[in-house]
This record gives C-alpha cells, sequence and structure tokens, in this order.
C-alpha cells in the first residue's frame, strides 16, 4: 500500500491497520534523511501549512514546525494568544482568513474535543490534529509506536502500560486506539477515579497496583497529571498520588525486570516519575521526541500525496 485511506489524520479512530504501517514505514525513511548531513528534501516544496495552536505546546509546535522545513513547505504559524481570536473572531473565520491566503494544508491544536474533525467539515483544507482537548492526539501515538516498534522490532504482543490520568489524557485514547489494531496488549494503571468507566469497552485491563502493572509489561508510558483540565479535586494532594504512582527506583528495584520507560512530556519531575529515572537508561523519552519529527514528516507527505490523487 502507498496510499492513505484518509484525506484528513483527525485520529487513529480512522486510520486502518495498513495506514498506520504506512506511516511507520515512511517515517523510517524520513529518519534517515534527518540524520543526514543534509537532512532537507523537497517533497513538500508547493505545500503551505498553517499551525494554528490553540493551546499551549512545545514538543508539537516545534516537532511540526521542523518537520515541515525537513520537507521544503512554506508555513504560517498561528498563536491564538496574539491573534484576533482575543477580540472575538470565530475558529471558522479565523481558518476561512488563512486559507483565502492560499494555505494546503492545517496543522491544529485545540482545547474542544472535536474542534479538528468540525473544521474538516467547514473548510477546504487538510486537516491535522495536533491534539483536541481529551480526545485525540494521533500522532503523539503514532510516534510512540514507532519508538517502541525501533525498541522492541514489533508491536504486536507487545505490553504496554499506560500510568496515570486516563480519563484527561487524549494521549492514552490514542494510543489505546492504535495498539489495540496493531495487536499490542494494553493495561492502564492509575486511582480508578481517574479512568473513564467505559475503558473496558477499548478493549483495556485496568490495574490499580503500580508494581503489578509494571511487573507485567514491557514498556510503562507515563503520563502527566492534567489540572487544567480537571475541574474537581480528584485525589488529596499531589504528594498522594506520587506515594501510589510514581515511578522511581524503589519501584524499579522491586519489579526485578528491566523495561523501557516512555513520557509524552511535558514531565512533571517528582510526581509521575523522579528525575533520576526519567534521565536513566530505561528511559527513551528523548528518542520518542526524535522520532516525532520524522513521524510528522511522514503524515504530511503521505496525505499531500492523498491531496494529489
Ligand atoms: N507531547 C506533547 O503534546 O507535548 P506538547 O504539549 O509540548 O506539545
Amino acid at each position: 500500500m502507498t496510499s492513505l485511506s484518509t484525506k484528513h489524520l483527525l485520529g487513529i479512530k480512522d486510520l486502518n491497520k495498513q495506514d498506520i504501517e504506512l506511516i511507520l514505514d515512511t517515517a523510517q525513511s524520513f529518519k534517515e534523511v534527518i540524520n543526514r548531513p543534509i537532512k532537507k528534501v523537497p517533497s513538500l516544496r508547493d505545500v503551505t501549512i498553517a499551525n494554528l495552536f490553540f493551546e499551549n505546546s512545545t514538543r508539537t509546535r516545534i516537532s511540526f514546525e521542523l518537520a515541515q522545513k525537513r520537507l521544503g513547505a512554506d508555513i504560517i504559524n498561528f498563536s491564538a494568544s496574539t491573534s484576533s481570536v482575543k477580540k472575538g473572531e470565530t475558529l471558522i473565520d479565523t481558518a476561512n482568513n488563512i486559507l483565502a491566503m492560499k494555505v494546503d494544508m492545517i496543522v491544529m491544536r485545540h482545547s474542544s474535543p472535536g474542534a479538528c474533525v468540525f473544521l474538516s467539515k467547514k473548510v477546504k483544507a487538510q486537516i491535522i490534529n495536533a491534539g483536541d482537548g481529551t480526545h485525540e492526539h494521533p500522532t503523539q501515538a503514532l510516534l510512540d509506536a514507532y519508538s517502541i516498534r525501533e525498541k522492541l522490532g514489533t508491536l504486536k504482543n507487545v505490553k504496554v502500560v499506560i500510568v496515570g490520568d486516563i480519563l484527561h489524557s487524549r494521549v492514552a485514547l490514542s494510543n489505546i486506539l492504535l495498539l489495540n489494531k496493531m495487536g499490542a496488549k494494553v493495561k492502564v494503571c492509575g486511582p480508578l477515579n481517574l479512568i473513564p468507566k467505559y475503558i473496558h469497552s477499548l478493549g483495556v485491563d485496568v490495574e490499580t497496583n503500580l508494581k503489578k502493572a509494571l511487573e507485567w509489561c514491557d514498556v510503562a508510558n507515563m503520563l502527566r497529571i492534567q489540572l487544567e483540565r480537571q475541574d474537581t479535586k480528584y485525589f488529596p494532594s499531589l504528594r498522594e498520588y506520587s506515594l501510589l504512582y510514581q515511578l522511581n527506583r524503589e519501584v524499579l528495584d522491586e519489579i526485578k525486570k528491566d523495561i523501557i520507560i516512555m513520557h509524552p512530556g511535558p514531565i512533571n519531575r517528582g510526581v509521575e516519575v523522579t528525575s533520576d529515572i526519567a534521565d536513566s537508561k530505561y528511559s527513551i523519552i528523548l528518542e520518542q521526541v526524535e522520532n516525532g519529527v520524522a513521524v510528522r514528516m511522514a503524515v504530511m507527505y503521505l496525505l499531500a500525496g492523498k491531496k494529489a490523487e
């Protein structure tokens, strides 16, 4: 297969197994490109991409921008905090005004779940979801999958535990959907009130004991507590959460096995993971960031090809 089944990347939900394999294989070629002395290819020379960030980002925004530059695209960076959104302009008006300047593709991060799906129905551009509220973060899941596959050679039957605030995490949902499609085994671990009630319908098991979850897994994906999305107090204090769910030297020594440690970032050091473990030989956190550029190059390259079909 050489073409994606979808024109936009709105969520992992819309990708099939062949799409995911195609993106990961294409990313592998682009990883070779970005490790060469000349890191650029002119694949998107005639494509103009707008990065619309209505919510804060460090990794995703920079990674998309770098990926676009490596592919030779023309880019526009839009940040809601310095735009006319502050004067009351709507999402559709903002997007249409940008598109009037002949933009082909929009990469958007927004705090509202479904904002990218909504936009894709209203404007004539290809849309890539760079994270929509508590819904999906498809390129994060793709780069996480790429990083696991690079380390272990496969995703099939790999045991992945996702630890932390599952309820508010778009990274968790996109990872669960992707890993299930690729034949991995997934568990979630955290306080029960931070795990959605529908989790079993996603084909995922729940383990509330961190040590047991770590003993089971090959890979632990540690998530941040998303205090900015919580409208109520889910536990007495971060200290109490850390006592039960922090990945630290003591817990790792107890499980007596080597596991791969991942984190999408930003890390709250000393809360979900201690600094020594985040920076240890088990951690592939910065490899995830490196792989993100190649994965996003693959996504935009393949979507641009879809438009040309
Ligand atoms: N992983 C991730 O989405 O990080 P940013 O919020 O910094 O983009």
